[in-house]
C-alpha cells in the first residue's frame, strides 16, 4: 500500500518574522511539511529585497529539510552563487531576461542546475502564458506558477491562474514535471489548486499566520495519500 503523500508543502520562509527565524524553522518541521521555499528577490527583477546566498546556506545546512530556491533576480548577473547552496531544487523564472528571454540564455541556466545536481524548475508570472513552458518540458523538473505578482508575501490571489495549472497539467502529460503554486495560497483555495493539478504548493503567510498549522499540512498531506489509494 502506498501510504507517501503525493502532494508537497514548502512554506515560504519570506513570510516569516526574521526576528525570529529559528522558531519560523521549528514551525515549519513540526507542522510536516516537506521543505522549505526560499524566494531570492534583488531589487532588480522584483521591487523587493530578501535575502542572499549567506542566509539560505545557513538555513538549509542546518534546518535538515529540503529547500528550494525560488531566484527572482536578474540573471544576466550569473546564476552561479545559487550552484552550490544546500538546496535541492533551484527554480529560475522564464522572463529573468526580459519579456522574451532568449532561448539559449533560458536553455544555459537550467543546464548549469542540473549540471550542479540540483533539480531545475521554471517559473512563468501572472502574465506569462503557459504555453512558454512548452520549450523547455523536457529539460524540467518543476513548473512554478506565480498566483501573485512576485515580490512581496501576503498579496491576494489570482484566479485566473488556475486555468494555467490546468492548461500545464495537459501540457506535461506523462512527464513526472510537478506543478508548484506560489502566491496568496491559503486554506480557500489550497483543494481547488490542487483539483486543478498542483502538486507543490508554497505557503507563506497563511502558514505562518494559521492557529493549527500542523493540523492544516495533515490535511494536505492527507489528501495527497487518498489521491494515492
Ligand atoms: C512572492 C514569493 C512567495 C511569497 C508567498 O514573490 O515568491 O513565495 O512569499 O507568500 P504568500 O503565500 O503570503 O503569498
Ligand atoms: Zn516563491
Amino acid at each position: 500500500m502506498i501510504t507517501e503523500s503525493n502532494i508537497k508543502i514548502a512554506p515560504s520562509i519570506f513570510a516569516a518574522d526574521f526576528y525570529s527565524i529559528g522558531e519560523a524553522v521549528g514551525l515549519i518541521k513540526r507542522s510536516g511539511a516537506d521543505g522549505i521555499h526560499y524566494d531570492v528577490m534583488d531589487n532588480r527583477f522584483v521591487p523587493n529585497i530578501s535575502f542572499g546566498p549567506k542566509f539560505i546556506a545557513d538555513v538549509a545546512s542546518k534546518c535538515g529539510l529540503p529547500g528550494d530556491a525560488h531566484l527572482m533576480i536578474d540573471l544576466a548577473r550569473g546564476i552561479e552563487p545559487y550552484l552550490s547552496l544546500p538546496v535541492d531544487l533551484i527554480t529560475i523564472h522564464i522572463e529573468a531576461f526580459g519579456d522574451i528571454s532568449p532561448d539559449t540564455r533560458v536553455r544555459e541556466m537550467l543546464g548549469s542546475i542540473r549540471a550542479a545536481g540540483k533539480k531545475a524548475g521554471i517559473s512563468v508570472k501572472p502574465a506569462t502564458p503557459a504555453d512558454a513552458v512548452i520549450p523547455y518540458l523536457d529539460n524540467i523538473d518543476l513548473v512554478l506558477v506565480m498566483s501573485v505578482e512576485p515580490g512581496f508575501s501576503g498579496q491576494k490571489f489570482i484566479p485566473e491562474s488556475l486555468d494555467k495549472i490546468r492548461r500545464l497539467r495537459e501540457m506535461i502529460g506523462e512527464r513526472k514535471t510537478s506543478i508548484q503554486v506560489d502566491g496568496g495560497v491559503s486554506r480557500d483555495n489550497y483543494k481547488l489548486l490542487l483539483d486543478a493539478g498542483a502538486d507543490f504548493l508554497v505557503i507563506g503567510s497563511a502558514f505562518f499566520n494559521d492557529k493549527d498549522p500542523q493540523g492544516w499540512m495533515n490535511t494536505i498531506k492527507l489528501k495527497g495519500i487518498v489521491q494515492n489509494l
